[in-house]
């Protein structure tokens, strides 16, 4: 004879398979919307100045600042299990050591399908420096615009949208007026 204990055990073990097999059928239901969205992106300008010195021992980190514009719409991406894009600017380049850096020079949490048509203008959002602290000899950056789709069940997803078709220098470094 089963104690009420045991229903209860059996009840919920029941309910929390059936739980289960509905986020796994969410997950593997959102897998079947795979949209590729393209955009493009331009960049206007690349231009390199001297950062300050925090002290005199230190070189001068070079700051770089990038003009851009993109556009792209990826409201194909919102589907029933999309919670939000997280969509970015990257500028992919190899530094003088051969290291692949890809950095982030502009952002943005895009959370309704309302506002997921990208067309902006503009430079880049966070500071661009270089670890070695000159972009001297660094070799020409692609730069890509590139969203995580975080659904509300399941793995992250990732995809590119855009990408400049040829590598972009970095000038010397000029003085700032
Ligand atoms: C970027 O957009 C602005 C304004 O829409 C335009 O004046 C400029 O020529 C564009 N630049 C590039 C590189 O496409
Ligand atoms: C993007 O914005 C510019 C002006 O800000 C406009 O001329 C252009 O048509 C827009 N493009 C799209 C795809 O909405």
């Amino acid at each position: 004879m089963h104690s009420i204990y045991q229903r209860i055990n059996n009840l919920s073990a029941l309910l929390s398979s059936c739980v289960l097999s509905l986020l796994a059928a969410i997950a593997l239901s959102s897998l079947l919307f795979t949209a590729d969205p393209m955009g493009t992106l331009s960049i206007g300008s690349v231009k390199v100045y001297p950062g300050k010195a925090r002290n005199f021992n230190e070189p001068r980190r070079e700051h770089a600042f990038v003009r851009f514009n993109v556009s792209a719409d990826l409201s194909p991406l919102f589907h029933w299990n999309t919670k939000q894009l997280f969509v970015y600017l990257g500028a992919e380049y190899a530094n003088s050591a051969g290291v692949i850096n890809d950095v982030v020079i502009w952002d943005r949490i895009v959370r309704r399908k309302e506002d997921a048509v990208i067309n902006v203008s503009g430079k880049n959002k966070y500071i661009f420096k270089e670890v070695s602290s000159s972009f001297k000899a660094v070799e020409p950056a692609f730069y890509t615009l590139k969203y995580n789709v975080m659904p509300y069940v399941g793995a992250l997803t990732y995809g590119e949208a855009a990408r400049t078709d040829e590598p972009v220098v970095f000038p010397v470094v000029q003085d700032r007026v």
